[in-house]
């Protein structure tokens, strides 16, 4: 595996490779690479000749500061784990090199990036654009590998690759779990032992309130999923949404839309760490 640091380089690489008529996925990431990741790096390697994971930490979809601060950096290891699973490049570029200037631009794909994260973390689906597509533009991928666990991240970029018309197919990939049923997250390592045993009751509360649709209201599975997680002590939910999972936009009733997804921000433990996931409904 080759590790590259500059755009002019990887494009150089990548040119070649095209040239040869070698197809090109791209796994997007921040680092701390774990199994989640890996699931993605292993679908691109299995469907393309050639697989660019990046590595970079994107200061500018953190709203928080201190979440970018203490966001968990393990280049040397990342590297290692994408070498095992067969990826070809990794493109670890500085932010000086993928951001020379400002980005002034500005994405605004409401209700996609408006609600839920986009509402809680103001700005953050905005960074998340400006450093999707200009990975997309060093790489002109075919493909590119999305985590469900982001369930939102994804349906903002497929309204940014319809928008700018990226030729790149978006291929979205489910969550990876731990045996807690706990989501895979770089942000887990944050957590002691006994916050992981708290954070794992999201996912089973979520789950356990699959077997009320259509005999509650979609209030009413709101209501319970929120209630159960909150009466947890160590647990606050942020927000719960059970949305159009296309549109991201509320419904009202289970037969509002073809996809309901739930998605929810929990807050686990002193510090707090902010934890995401969703569940497919209908
Ligand atoms: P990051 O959080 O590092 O995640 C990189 C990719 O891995 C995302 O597509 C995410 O959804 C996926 N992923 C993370 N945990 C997963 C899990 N448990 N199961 C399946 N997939 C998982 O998401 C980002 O980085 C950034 O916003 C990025 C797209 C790289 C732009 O900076």
């Amino acid at each position: 595996m080759e590790v590259i640091q500059t755009i002019n380089k990887l494009q150089q690489v990548l040119n070649e490779y095209r040239a040869a008529g070698k197809s090109v996925g791209l796994v997007p990431t921040m680092g701390a690479l774990h199994d989640g990741h890996a699931s993605l790096v292993d679908r691109s390697v299995k469907e393309n000749d050639v697989t660019v994971v990046s590595i970079f930490l994107n200061p500018t979809q953190f709203n928080d500061k201190s979440d970018l601060e203490r966001y968990p950096r393990t280049l040397e290891a990342d590297c290692a784990l994408l070498e095992q699973h067969g990826a070809t490049i990794a493109f670890a570029p500085s932010v000086s090199e993928v951001y020379p200037e400002p980005d002034t631009r500005s994405f605004s794909y409401p209700p996609t990036d408006s609600v839920m994260e986009g509402a809680f973390r103001p700005g953050h689906f905005n960074g998340v654009c400006q450093i999707v597509s200009k990975l997309f533009c060093y790489t002109d991928p075919d493909r590119a590998y999305f985590g469900e666990k982001d369930y939102q991240q994804i349906c903002v970029i497929r309204r940014m690759v319809d928008d700018l018309k990226f030729r790149v197919q978006i291929v979205p990939c489910p969550v990876i779990r731990e045996e807690s049923g706990l989501a895979r997250s770089s942000r887990n390592t944050l957590l002691t032992d006994d916050e992981r045993v708290l954070a794992a009751h999201i996912y089973r509360i979520m789950k356990q309130s699959l077997a009320l649709v259509h005999e509650k209201t979609v209030q009413e599975v709101h209501d319970y999923v929120v209630s159960e997680i909150d009466a947890i002590d160590g647990l606050k939910v942020q927000y719960y949404s059970i949305v159009d999972g296309d549109t991201l936009a509320d419904v009202q009733k289970w037969d509002d839309a073809a996809h309901v997804v739930g998605c929810i921000t929990v807050y686990c433990g002193a510090t707090p760490i902010r934890l995401i996931d969703h569940i497919r409904y209908i």
